[in-house]
């Protein structure tokens, strides 16, 4: 098993297959030319099986496939097929731009749960967000994957100025559509114009959903990220992810491995461990993995020892968000 020195079990693993995207989300990729990783940087499939088979080995008993976006990369589908016969449950977050093409591979695999990346439901803002006209797509393979019977996460960060004024229209969805809402926080990463009064918190957030529904509470699960609710007689349900205000680092039970095999111990951690190499030139990877985890920081990578409010995110040492992978 993988505990650190706050006594945190690390059983989920979440693996980057690409640092590259078809979408250009910008609080994601920098503005500045942002180069992707060369194709002989990243993990090949048989090193990523590899990598994985020692994380289980270790603990892990759940896995998220993450990019940039998983589903551009050219053999996606054998990394899927492949990492579905681990004993774990496999699972995805990607942007939805490609779902439809994978319909299958992701049935084969037994994937039950899929996170969605979605950031308004207005065709023209997410041209304004993302930089590219794929909103239908987006929308039509959400709904694909629901009448499949996938239970569909939908991330939605939530800025200020930006989609504050459609919380409700979110809600709104959430009454005849099953699917799980969850509105995150605004994060600050590389490259990425973070300032602290972009921030929607969750509270200004379940003040704005107050305003025209009532909801509730429901139980959460041990290493939750969010605190969920539901408006009675919803078929969906909703969350909120606080992350810059109220951290949930206590319970977290997270490593993460870029697509270029380096292993982070945590979202923010300025760190890395790199276990492609350590392979490629037969090392011993279990040994560096425990030391990577031995030295995780209590909260938030150790960087943000300020109220939000003070964080100034050009001290940060961090990738940007989508060479980490979220
Ligand atoms: N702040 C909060 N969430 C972010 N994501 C990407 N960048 C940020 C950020 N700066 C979310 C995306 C994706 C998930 C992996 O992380 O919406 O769904
Ligand atoms: Fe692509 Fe997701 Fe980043 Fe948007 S947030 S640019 S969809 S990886």
């Amino acid at each position: 098993m993988l505990i650190d020195s706050f006594n945190r079990i690390h059983n989920y693993l979440r693996i980057s297959l690409t640092d590259n995207c078809n979408l250009r989300c910008f609080y994601c990729m920098p503005e500045e030319d942002y180069s992707f990783a060369p194709a002989s940087r990243l993990m090949q499939t048989h090193e990523i099986e590899e990598i994985a088979q020692t994380f289980v080995r270790l603990g892990v008993n759940k896995i998220r496939l993450t990019g940039g976006e998983p589903l551009v990369r050219k053999d996606a589908a054998r990394i899927i097929a492949s990492l579905a016969k681990l004993p774990v449950s496999l699972h995805m977050t990607t942007n939805g731009v490609r779902l439809h093409e994978f319909k299958e591979v992701l049935h084969e695999a037994n994937i039950k749960s899929i996170n969605v990346s979605l950031d308004t439901l207005q065709a023209d803002k997410f041209q304004l967000i993302t930089r590219r006209n794929n909103f239908e797509r987006v929308f039509d393979n959400i709904h694909m994957l629901i009448d499949s019977g996938v239970h569909v996460k939908i991330n939605v960060v939530a800025m200020k100025g930006l989609n504050d004024s459609e919380i409700n229209d979110f809600i709104g969805w959430t009454k005849d559509t099953p699917v799980h809402v969850r509105f995150i926080e605004f994060m600050p990463f590389s490259g990425n114009k973070w300032t602290s009064n972009k921030v929607l918190t969750w509270q200004q957030i379940l003040h704005t959903i107050e305003q025209e529904y009532s909801f509730v509470p429901l139980k959460g699960d041990p290493n939750d990220t969010s605190k969920k609710y539901i408006v009675p007689g919803h078929a969906g349900t909703f969350a909120v992810i606080s992350t810059m205000t109220a951290p949930f680092c206590s319970t977290c039970n997270r490593m993460r491995l870029t697509a270029d095999g380096k292993m982070k111990n945590c979202l923010f951690s300025k760190g890395e461990t790199d276990l492609l190499t350590a392979l490629r030139n037969g090392e011993n990877i279990e040994n560096l993995i425990r030391e990577s985890i031995s030295s995780k920081a209590k909260e938030l990578g150790g960087q943000f020892i300020n109220d939000f409010e003070n964080v100034q995110s050009n001290e940060i040492q961090n990738r940007s968000m989508i060479s980490i992978g979220g």
